[in-house]
């Protein structure tokens, strides 16, 4: 029986990179569907819980993807709440790659000791990937603040990362350089989670920090997030700093991403989102 990933997308086009992925994590055949919102799920879901019988259900998977966040987890929760019994099948989140690569991250800096009580700012932390990785680092004991271009970004995240995990955040406006270095100053961990080709800080807003420790960019395309960094570093020290560039620590996200699609194909009740994702790349870190 063929392995069919149904991949629902909140952008007008699913996006390529998800559905290469999920070939790679052993799906046989990728469906996509752009545009998707609560609204147009009935029949879509009802097809993939209705079709097959019980012991053929763990065949037919559903990935949630997107470039909105907020949008992708309303999608899931309206994804699931059209199962019943054991009409069901496997799902996943993972809108712009936001819990599998915070996890790789934070899985990452997480292996060389215990988070707990550092001081973490994540740099443009209202994205995807920001948030996801907010909620990890809050997860490991670390104290947790975003920082946005405009405060009332930065208090929607925390406030969404509250509600669905009910961790604190503190959310920081820091539009500039400037105001992102004096954001860090008391920071232990940065991680830059920008849009793609936005430098965040240059080299001398870093450098000479004393309490800073490690340092990870999202970041692949320059100017990176993290001026005087490399996309490459691999939690080599730069300053007295580990720094993990976002291909450093990519290979380990998409190893992560491909792990989690296999296994949706294992049962049909999995439920695949920040917390057992954060919890797989901890295991293959
Ligand atoms: N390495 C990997 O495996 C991997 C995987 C997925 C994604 N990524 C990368 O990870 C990063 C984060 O992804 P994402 O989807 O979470 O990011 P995103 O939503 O595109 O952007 C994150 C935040 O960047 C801020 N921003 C946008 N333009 C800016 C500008 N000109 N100056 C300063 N800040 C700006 C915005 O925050 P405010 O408006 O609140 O200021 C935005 O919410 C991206 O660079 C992405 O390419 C890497």
């Amino acid at each position: 029986m063929k392995k069919l990933l149904f991949q629902f997308d909140t952008d007008a086009h699913p996006s390529v990179f998800d559905t290469v992925v999920a070939y790679d994590g052993g799906a046989d055949r990728v469906i996509g569907y752009g545009g998707l919102s609560p609204e147009h799920l009935g029949a879509l879901v009802e097809g993939a819980i209705f079709t097959r019988p019980p012991k053929d259900k763990k065949n037919t998977a559903i990935f949630v993807g997107g470039s909105n966040l907020a949008a992708g987890q309303g999608l899931f929760k309206a994804v699931q709440n059209h199962f019943f019994a054991g009409f069901r099948v496997s799902v996943m989140l993972d809108s712009n790659g936001c819990n599998t690569t915070a996890a790789a991250i934070v899985a990452k800096l997480a292996k060389g000791g215990s988070l707990a009580g550092k001081k973490a700012v994540i740099l443009a932390g209202t994205g995807p990937v920001g948030q996801r990785a907010a909620v990890m680092l809050a997860k490991e004991g670390a104290l947790v603040s975003i920082t946005s271009r405009k405060l009332s970004a930065a208090v929607d995240a925390c406030e969404a990362m509250k509600a669905r995990f009910g961790v604190d955040l503190a959310p920081v406006e820091a539009a500039d350089h400037h105001a992102r270095a004096n954001a860090i100053a008391g920071a232990n961990i940065v991680l830059a989670t920008g849009a793609a080709g936005v430098e965040l800080l240059a080299e001398e807003h870093w450098r000479d920090n004393p309490n800073l420790e490690f340092i990870a960019d999202a970041n692949t395309t320059p100017p990176l997030g993290i001026g005087g960094t490399d996309m490459m570093d691999k939690g080599i020290e730069r300053h007295g700093k580990i720094i993990w560039g976002a291909i450093g620590f990519g290979s380990l996200k998409l190893a992560v991403h491909r792990a989690c699609i296999a296994k949706l194909f294992e049962s049909n009740d999995q439920v695949f989102d920040a917390d057992n994702i954060f919890a797989l790349a901890k295991e293959m870190a």
